[in-house]
């Protein structure tokens, strides 16, 4: 969608994946969904380095909507939850530089029950902008799939008169997957990123199925990504109960090669270190934030390790070697550069990307031997042009 928005892969926080559809906060005071829940992560997010990371919005996901609409037909919120209103929390989330965003469904209910938007999309889109909303999701429970390329698109619409900068996640394609083929080339006229396929889970099943899909449907679906839209896996585990270090650092390296959404959904005042310094990693955040905004693919299978590219500004290649296998011992491949496409200058400096530590030189002609550990790691680097490694480094003119 070219609507000046989004112009890199949306960065940000969500509540659904860790927090879910929790509404006792008389039990779960810290859990639930309420307005303190996003200031707290609001606060973290702008003090603990998040936000200067890159990660902006902050985004309300189903639940926070009262059981039913006000007399005047406006959508609001649970008031026990959110006892001052959605506007005065945009308020606080803009105070802390972040963005607001939030949840609503195109259906006559959202997934999780509440009031959809579906006979209502204008008041909505009226309301939406009125509480300056930066950032709206629009799932698509009960609702007939059949509509929504008409649907979402007049959604966008009333988004776009009211004259807010709204970024416009859709669900469309999510819904129409396995049905009907989704009209991708449509979608990303419309939409600023959508989601594709099914729901992520804390578990590394769960991640590697969405790996798996987005990889076999990668020619069709690269063709409709970059600046402005976006197809989005769903939101990173990182930080919650599920993953291992290196299952957490392949889904870090595989979201960053395919330029998805980088939408955390954990909670921030509890993370540990070793997660935190995953999210944040300059290397893995410029390689998701490439201004080519390229969906990186899977170009290789050697030895059962998945071998992902991706090229970036300056002719530089970004690699993931990701071993999906529960095989207990490391597995160790050598790979002809040519092999890697890497062929069209003379030599390549390789960087480890975790660490940005120096691999070294290669010539054109030349093997890399690459270490991946089992179960779900990842070996990730890239190549940066240089000069052959036989001349001398200071040439006189
Ligand atoms: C659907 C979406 C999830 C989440 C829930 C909320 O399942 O795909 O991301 O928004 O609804 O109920």
């Amino acid at each position: 969608l070219e609507n000046g928005l989004a112009r890199t892969p949306p960065m940000g926080w969500m509540t659904w994946q860790r927090f879910r559809c929790v509404t006792d906060c008389k039990n779960f005071p810290d859990e639930c969904i309420s307005e303190k829940l996003i200031r707290d992560m609001a606060d973290r997010m702008a003090e603990d380095g998040y936000l200067e990371a890159g990660y902006e919005y902050i985004i309300v996901d189903d639940c926070w909507l009262a059981m039913k609409r006000d007399e005047n037909k406006r959508l609001q919120p649970d008031p026990e939850r959110f006892p001052s209103g959605i506007r005065a929390l945009a308020d606080y989330v803009h105070s802390k530089g972040l963005k607001f965003g939030i949840y609503e469904d195109y259906g006559t209910l959202t997934c999780g029950g509440y009031p959809g938007s579906i006979d209502h999309l204008e008041l909505d889109a009226q309301t939406f902008a009125e509480w300056t909303v930066d950032y709206l999701k629009l799932d698509g429970c009960y609702a007939d799939i059949k509509l929504m390329d008409d649907g979402y698109p007049l959604m966008g619409h009333y988004l776009n008169k009211t004259n807010r900068q709204i970024v416009y996640s859709c669900s469309w394609p999510a819904y129409q997957e396995g049905t009907i083929q989704p009209n991708y080339t449509k979608i990303a006229e419309y939409c600023n990123l959508w989601r594709n396929y099914d729901d992520i889970d804390d578990h590394f099943g769960s991640l590697n199925d969405i790996i798996q899909w987005f990889a076999s449907k990668q020619d069709n679906l690269s063709l409709v990504h970059g600046p402005g839209a976006w197809n989005d896996p769903d939101m990173l585990l990182i930080g919650n109960y599920g993953l291992s270090d290196g299952q957490s650092k392949a889904q870090m390296a595989i979201w960053s090669i395919m330029a998805a959404p980088l939408i955390m959904s954990n909670d921030l005042r509890t993370i540990k270190k070793w997660h935190s310094n995953i999210l944040l990693n300059k290397n893995l955040i410029s390689i998701n934030q490439d201004r080519l905004g390229l969906m990186g693919k899977r170009i290789l299978e050697i030895n059962y390790i998945q071998i992902w590219s991706k090229t970036l500004v300056n002719d530089i290649v970004a690699f993931v070697f990701y071993n999906p296998l529960p095989y207990g011992t490391p597995r160790y491949i050598s790979v002809p550069l040519k092999q890697l496409g890497l062929d069209k200058k003379d030599a390549y400096n390789f960087y480890e990307t975790f660490s940005g530590d120096l691999i070294g030189k290669f010539n054109r002609t030349d093997f890399i031997n690459i270490k991946v550990d089992p179960s779900g790691s990842v070996f990730a680097c890239w190549a940066e042009p240089t000069k052959l490694a036989s001349e001398p480094k200071t040439k006189s003119t």
